[in-house]
């Protein structure tokens, strides 16, 4: 028998640029990360695609990026055809077909492996768009622009990309890192303010697990979140970005290959929320009940305290997010709670151990390797009282009374 041995690994190398309006005409940040910093090197040719809620709000984008291609075309880009629209939200992630239509278009045009293509959307968008550019060539380029919160803080800004599946979210799917993000301010002004808010709980769910003093100081921003204060949520998305980043370059596994999610806090049950409200809840609001229901599952458990955890429910509250839906109520002819197969989806996911990101005290994490169902039921009825009660005032006296032990 003869074995060869064979190790290598690979450099992966993108930036986040944040800036503001980069499509106008004299803005140039997207002309130097096309074109590169080779000059005379052969031209940058793109495809754009667009999620169609931008463009709805923004009916003039279209011609304004044609115009800019034409402006910086002496710099050595080009858009290979006219930009594209496509769906928004989940609607674009479900199903093959967004592969086929772009695959097509890749090859009608014949974009080459050097070739971009720039995906200008929500997270939905991004990792529809971005699974079709990941599979063309075996990989063209991506460029990013997220257009959401949460595709600005987090899913524009990861190695990801997916979409749902055989009755299961972001079931097929690719690790491709992007060839740059670029993080315009301009487009938050057009989101209506579910979308606005949504990102808002993926900051929650990163600060809990990894950084205390960012947590404190999203508890003392939400009543400005709440107003949407431009300044506000620009420094939220900042903090939050640089904590996804530095756990995929640092965090040892940014591949995923190891049987824990720890950036998932909150997550298990969120995904299962929104296939149960059949995407009726966006991802960040799903993400909000999800983080709120394991933050009580972690103190009932005693890995934190109930004076830490009823802050940050409070804050939650005032940014706007329900953190009860009726999908919870959910049961199977059992009387299970419907969002628990979750966790079965879950632990098939990390390769058949169950691994639970939960907070150890705020700002650290560990992982469970077990979880007790009739613990989570406390936790769920002590949560539906929680949310049933009106004002922050009144939130916090009776939700003192109404947590789990
Ligand atoms: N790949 C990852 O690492 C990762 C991480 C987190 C979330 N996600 C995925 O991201 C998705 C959620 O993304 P999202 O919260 O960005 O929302 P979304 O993509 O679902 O978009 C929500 C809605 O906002 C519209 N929209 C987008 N930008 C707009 C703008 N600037 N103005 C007006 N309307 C706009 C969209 O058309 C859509 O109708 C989920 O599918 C989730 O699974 C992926
Ligand atoms: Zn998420």
């Amino acid at each position: 028998m003869t074995t060869l041995n064979q190790s290598f690994t690979v450099d992966y190398r993108f930036d986040l640029h944040f800036t503001s309006d980069c499509f106008a005409p004299d803005h140039d940040l997207l002309a130097g990360v096309l074109a590169g910093p080779t000059p005379g090197a052969r031209p940058a040719r793109a495809l754009v695609y667009l999620d169609q809620g931008v463009v709805e709000r923004s009916p003039d984008l279209p011609r304004r990026i044609h115009a800019w291609f034409g402006v910086h075309e002496p710099r050595g880009v080009s858009l290979a055809a006219v930009p594209e629209i496509v769906a928004g939200g989940e609607e674009g992630k479900l199903d093959l077909a967004i592969v086929d239509r772009i695959g097509r278009r890749a090859a009608e045009v014949g974009l080459c492996r050097h070739s971009f293509i720039i995906i200008i959307g929500g997270g939905g968008v991004l990792d529809a768009v971005g699974f079709a550019a990941s599979l063309i060539h075996r990989g063209v380029r991506q460029v990013r622009l997220p257009t959401t919160t949460l595709a600005q803080c987090d899913a524009g800004l990861g190695v990801k990309n997916a979409i749902n599946a055989c009755g299961q979210k972001n079931f097929l799917g690719t690790f491709t890192p992007p060839w740059a993000i670029i993080n315009d301010a301009r487009f938050l002004e057009t989101l209506d303010a579910r979308s606005w808010r949504a990102g808002i709980s993926e900051a929650f769910k990163v600060a809990i697990i990894k950084d205390a003093t960012f947590l404190t100081g999203l508890v003392e921003a939400a009543s400005r979140l709440a107003r949407r204060d431009p300044a506000s949520m620009a420094w939220l998305i900042e903090r939050c970005a640089r904590l996804h980043l530095d756990h995929i370059a640092n965090g040892g596994d940014p591949f995923e290959r190891g049987s824990s999610r720890p950036l998932d806090f909150g997550h298990w049950s969120a995904h299962q929320l929104e296939i149960l409200s059949q995407h009726r809840l966006q991802h960040g609001e799903a993400v909000a009940i999800g983080v709120a229901l394991d933050l009580l599952y972690a103190a009932d458990l005693g890995l934190i305290g109930q004076r830490q955890v009823l802050p940050v429910l409070d804050a939650l509250l005032t940014c706007g997010f329900r953190l009860w839906d009726e999908v919870l109520d959910l049961r199977d002819a059992s009387g299970r709670r419907q969002v628990l197969a979750g966790l079965v989806r879950f632990r098939e996911h990390l390769g058949g151990d169950l691994s639970l990101a939960m907070p150890d005290g705020l700002g650290q994490r560990c992982d469970l390797h077990a979880f007790d169902e009739d613990r989570f039921e406390r936790c769920a009825t002590a949560l539906r009282r929680i949310t049933a009660l009106h004002g922050p005032a009144a939130r916090q006296g009776s939700a003192e009374a109404s947590t789990p032990r």
